[in-house]
């Protein structure tokens, strides 16, 4: 298949990093669409354990074009640094592009993410102030910069001054905040871009010269399908959609090309930030889970929570991404547990609920009803072979696939690039 879509099953952080990483080894080009540095895809390969923010999860072989697309926002410092911590571990960016679409974060998106959280108080969303949700409202009021916009000074400079005119009115008139400097914000700026300029293109032609020579191209997903704007936990939930649909218009590829979509879900449930989750456990198993797992933000260090697998949840996942097939990671997690439950369905109002409520008032309500299966004390993290996984481990397996109705064709037992299993019919 040449395009494949990688998407987040849950809500965020189920490893899409490593798979990509793992998977790119027969790619030619890792493409990011969606999100911002609020995403945290982590890798361990041969050159060290990395917290990739921005920078898509193929970078590390050289071959792999690795393009951040115009759906994307981007935080032009956070982008220069990572390029510098990867060049420290020897690991080159010469094989990366930025997208002159893709929006920019400024100093008062990250600025208004903060002081918009704590003016919610109790009902915060618990964003990772990344600046992510003012960015892509500014997107869409059409008062947004571009990247490309960096390189060009004097219509950069029209630009901000009108833009700045009413973000300093917000600022000081409704968070009694002091206004920002534009002179030195466009400086900054302005120099941020002479900095990128060499990664800055028009990515359009440059993924469509790619599909058309046939290449093999992962479009790498950010956040996941619970925190999606229109079918996620709202308003919990990011300002981009995590969705394939969203790697079609993140990246301008028309739905037709798209032949693959893997959905990433861990074989537990993990959740940061605020709104409801059925299955989340505050007892000694959540507590093990999170511990066991290091379960903490890679962008943000905040403790993730963590709960059983909630099939409710993911047959949306599945139908609103359209995926083809799941990747399951975290399986070793759950060596040597007695028992594992699967929330198959929910309890509201003393009523049978099998799919996923549209309003948090409803989802707040939700009691996860449970099937319970037998565990397995086996360590799995060196297995190669779905055949010779614990029976218990394959029938989890097994009954995860059926409960969301997709085959699972790879299977995560650790961090490590080679610790991944393929699964085929
Ligand atoms: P990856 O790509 C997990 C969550 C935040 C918050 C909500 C809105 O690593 O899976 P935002 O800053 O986007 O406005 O915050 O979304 N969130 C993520 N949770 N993984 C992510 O990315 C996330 N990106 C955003 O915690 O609840
Ligand atoms: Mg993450």
């Amino acid at each position: 298949m040449s395009v494949v879509a990688l998407v987040g099953g849950q809500w965020g952080d189920e490893g899409k990093g490593k798979v990509i990483d793992s998977l790119a080894a027969k790619a030619d080009m890792v493409v990011r669409f969606a999100g911002g540095d609020n995403a945290g895809h982590t890798t361990v390969n041969p050159h060290g354990t990395f917290k990739l923010h921005l920078i898509p999860s193929g970078i590390f072989y050289d071959n792999v074009a690795c393009v951040i697309a115009n759906g994307v926002v981007v935080n032009p410092a956070v982008l220069l640094r990572e390029i510098a911590e990867l060049r420290e571990h020897g690991v080159g960016s010469h094989n990366l592009v930025v997208s002159d679409r893709a929006h920019v974060i400024m100093p008062y998106h990250t600025l208004l993410d903060g002081l918009e959280e704590e003016r919610r108080g109790s009902s915060a969303i618990g964003t990772t102030r990344r600046g992510i949700g003012p960015a892509f409202v500014d997107k869409v009021a059409r008062t947004g910069i571009r990247v490309g916009d960096l390189l060009d000074v004097d219509g950069f400079r029209s630009r901000l001054t009108s833009v700045m005119e009413q973000k300093n009115a917000l600022l000081t008139s409704m968070y009694g905040h002091a206004a920002l400097p534009l002179d030195e914000i466009l400086e900054q700026y302005v120099d941020y871009g002479k900095q990128l300029r060499q990664y800055i293109r028009d990515t359009l032609p440059i993924i469509h010269d790619a599909i058309r020579r046939g290449d093999r191209i992962l479009l790498e997903g950010a956040q996941g399908a619970l925190l999606d704007t229109d079918f996620g936990s709202y308003p919990f939930v990011t300002s981009s959609s995590p969705l394939s649909g969203g790697a079609t218009i993140g990246t301008g590829i028309g739905p037709t090309h798209i032949e693959g979509v893997i959905g990433v879900f861990k074989v537990y449930a993990t959740r940061v930030g605020g709104g409801p989750m059925p299955t989340e456990l505050e007892d000694e198993t959540g507590h093990f889970i999170r511990e066991k797992a290091g379960e903490y933000g890679a962008t943000t260090g905040r403790p993730r929570r963590c709960g059983w697998f909630d099939a409710v949840a993911g047959r949306l996942s599945v139908q609103v991404n359209g995926m083809t097939e799941v990747a399951l990671t975290h399986l070793d997690i759950f060596d040597g547990f007695k028992s594992i439950k699967v929330c198959t369905s929910y309890r509201m109002d003393g009523e049978r609920v099998t799919s996923f409520p549209t309003r948090i008032e409803m989802l707040q309500k939700c009691e996860p009803v449970y099937e319970e299966f037998p565990g397995w004390d086996e360590c799995t993290e060196e297995i190669g072979d779905f055949s010779l996984l614990p029976p218990n481990a394959q029938e989890y397996i097994r009954t995860i696939s059926r409960l969301l109705g997709c085959p699972v064709s790879l299977l995560s037992i650790g961090p490590k690039r080679e610790q991944m299993i393929e699964i085929r019919p």
